[in-house]
């Protein structure tokens, strides 16, 4: 059954994300349970305020709890967005995680960084160097 919500325990795919990133050697080196504040969300969308979907999806990111992680692994960046697919699920290739669970684009279940300096930015937003297992 496809979520409601990407943020729900137990109606959200977790753990079937968690699977798909052991199966694909991306390394989870960080973990935790959050639940943004609406202010939270913009702060992280920062990027996409003038957007006409911004309200909508601080809305939804900060309607439940979302599990954030730090991944690790060769080419981890384009290799997770490949394990995601297109923003859009409508348009992901089969067997992407957003194809066989996202019901909406601004419900898509998973965000991956783009860059690395975005990826700088976002574990930064979520976790302190203790909360990190990097050897
Ligand atoms: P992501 O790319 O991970 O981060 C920004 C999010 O904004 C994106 O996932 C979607 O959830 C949402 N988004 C991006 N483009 C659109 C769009 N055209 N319409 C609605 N939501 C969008």
């Amino acid at each position: 059954m496809k979520p409601d919500s990407a943020a729900i325990l137990g109606q959200n795919p977790i753990f079937e994300v968690v699977k798909r990133l052991e199966a694909n050697d991306l390394k989870i080196i960080a973990m935790k349970m959050i639940h943004l504040t609406q202010t939270q969300a913009e702060g992280f969308y920062a990027v996409h305020r003038e957007r006409p979907f911004f309200g909508g999806l601080t809305d939804f990111m900060s309607s439940g709890p979302a599990v954030v992680m730090v991944l690790e692994g060769e080419n981890a960046i384009a290799r997770y967005r490949d394990l995601m697919g297109a923003t859009n699920y409508k348009e992901a290739a089969e067997g992407t995680i957003r194809r066989d669970f996202a019901t909406d684009i601004e419900k898509n279940v998973v965000h991956g960084s783009d860059a690395p300096e975005t990826a700088a930015f976002e574990i930064g937003y979520f976790f302190n160097a203790f909360e990190i297992n990097a050897r």
